[in-house]
């Protein structure tokens, strides 16, 4: 035996009397079906996978907290945000297009999410390291993905098939711009930012509602790599920002994130020029400047990586009271996605896993179902009249709403005069892109096309830069061309 004097058992905890013989007839002989201790470790291997995420399947995390630093409590009543408060969070960032094993440098936006343990139940932040996405209507975000991973054929990823989706999707070129750009590839996850993207509604203790974007800028400072160096890293260290983040963990050097909120007038939706719902669309900070809340330390490595990173379940649908969803379309979609991936990834009892367990007391009437472990108890019915847990509508209104009427229909969202999908690509390009930024957003895109686009796509994929800027298009497709 070992020195730490702790005997294997079986899951039962039976002590074992051999880690690595099997009950044999002899030693030559042929094995027992009895020896169950042997068929439990065949059978718990055969089924230690789970399903990855559907996207965002490659990622890693680690556990921190959030403190509020301001005093924001004009524009929402969480007491997740009022001032001073301390919150104790698990964080998981991530890759989207890749499987769990796949390379962390690769060119793609990575996932921010933030779960908050609040004393109101679980706050989660469910975002990505670019404060804008490829598409707006939540019919077009399954087709997106699928463009982004592997050809039904061959089994490999495909530029040509992507760059198709795109160039068919315009509403995709802010979005495109910024992934081709220097940060397309963050240097690891401590050296990006992390957005909301979309835009959720504060409600004050007065029932004030406010229109807000999350930007959680690094204090670590933003560091990008190139492709070159992002192909090299990627031969030599696949995990290179999962071991990042552990690391510098590890050494105690914690990375840390302030937080800061542009925040609109309830009001103003309705007239500021652009929809402030369009999930492709950024609110310029001219227009709604940075207002400052808070920190976001991570301090703790898990310990278990399946238990705590792989098994935690994220979820836009977690909000709490003064916080809450906005008209767009795509954070709709998103509020239904989340827990049905969960409850087929996990089991439709994943928030009884200790990462997803909220630290305010439960009270909810759910009911059985496989793998519950909260005891539940009678009445297992409301309304009833004996002492069960009963919602309190007058504490908590349901007051993050909207005013909305009209004819059902599938439509795109009502363009506003001046709006465009190009101009903000545009901006970004030419306001706050340098020389150098500019030849290497041209040298990623020249790379990237030439990786097996072919026509139609390829006279597309010209007009499609022309769009956003003329004569990064022409660059675009000289380099394209005299590569061929
Ligand atoms: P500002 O000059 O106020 O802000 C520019 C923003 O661009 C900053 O947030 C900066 O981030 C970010 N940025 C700098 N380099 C890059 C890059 N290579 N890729 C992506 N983002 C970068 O301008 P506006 O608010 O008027 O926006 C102008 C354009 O900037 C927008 O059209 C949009 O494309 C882009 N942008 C805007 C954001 C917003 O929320 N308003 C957020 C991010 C980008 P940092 O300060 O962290 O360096
Ligand atoms: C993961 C759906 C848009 C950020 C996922 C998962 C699904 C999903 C099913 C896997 C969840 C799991 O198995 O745990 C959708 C749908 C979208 C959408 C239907 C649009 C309609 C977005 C947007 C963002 C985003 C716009 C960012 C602003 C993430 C992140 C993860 C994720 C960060 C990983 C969560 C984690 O770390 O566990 N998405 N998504 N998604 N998505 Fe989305």
């Amino acid at each position: 035996m070992s020195s730490n004097n702790k005997p294997t058992t079986t899951d039962a905890g039976i002590p074992v009397a051999s880690d690595e013989h099997s009950l044999s007839i002899g030693p030559d002989g042929p094995l027992l079906l009895h020896d169950h201790y042997l068929i439990e470790q065949m059978a718990n291997f055969n089924r230690e996978r789970i399903p990855e995420r559907q996207p965002h399947a490659k990622g890693g995390g680690a556990f921190g907290h959030f403190e509020v630093t301001e005093d924001v409590s004009k524009y929402t009543k969480a007491a997740v945000f009022q001032p001073g408060t301390k919150t104790d969070v698990v964080i998981r960032f991530s890759t989207v297009a890749g499987e769990r094993g796949s390379p962390d440098t690769w060119r793609d936006p990575r996932g921010f999410s933030i779960k908050f343990y609040t004393s109101e139940g679980n706050y989660d932040m469910v975002g990505n390291n670019t404060p804008v996405f490829f598409v707006r209507d939540p019919m077009k975000f399954q087709h997106f993905i699928r463009s982004q991973k592997r050809r039904a054929d061959n089994h490999l990823r495909d530029h040509d098939m992507q760059w198709d989706f795109w160039t068919l999707s315009p509403e995709s070129a802010h979005q495109v711009t910024w992934l081709m750009g220097d940060r397309g590839i963050p240097k690891t996850w401590r050296h990006m930012n992390g957005y909301s993207s979309h835009t959720y509604m504060w409600t004050n203790a007065e029932g004030e509602k406010f229109w807000v974007k999350y930007h959680f800028k690094t204090d670590q400072g933003i560091e990008c790599l190139t492709q070159e160096d992002a192909d090299r890293i990627c031969g030599e260290d696949n995990d290179y920002h999962t071991r990042d983040l552990y690391e510098s963990i590890e050494r105690g050097e914690y990375p840390s994130w302030t937080l800061y909120m542009q925040i609109m007038p309830f009001k103003d939706a309705e007239t500021y020029r652009i929809n402030p719902f369009d999930l492709t669309k950024v609110w310029p900070h001219g227009d709604y400047p940075l207002i400052k809340v808070g920190k976001l330390t991570l301090d703790r490595n898990p310990t278990d990586y399946h238990a705590e990173i792989e098994q935690a379940a994220f979820e836009p649908n977690n909000l709490v009271p003064g916080i809450g969803i906005s008209p767009d379309k795509m954070l709709i979609g998103r509020v239904f996605s989340y827990a049905d991936a969960h409850r087929a990834r996990l089991g439709v009892n994943y928030k009884q896993i200790p990462v997803n367990q909220p630290v305010a007391p439960v009270h909810s009437y759910s009911k059985d179902g496989a793998m519950r472990i909260n005891k539940v108890s009678d009445p297992v019915y409301a309304p009833n009249s004996k002492g069960g847990p009963s919602a309190d509508g007058e504490r908590y209104p349901t007051d993050s709403t909207w005013h909305t009427s009209g004819d059902m229909v599938r439509a795109a969202y009502t363009l506003r005069e001046g709006d465009d999908d190009y101009s903000q690509a545009r901006d970004m390009i030419n306001k706050v892109m340098d020389q150098a930024a500019r030849d290497r957003l041209v040298s990623n895109v020249v790379g990237h096309v030439s990786g097996g686009v072919k026509e139609p796509v390829l006279s597309r994929v010209f007009e499609y830069w022309k769009n956003i800027d003329p004569e990064i298009g022409a660059r675009i497709e000289k380099g394209v061309k005299e590569g061929m």
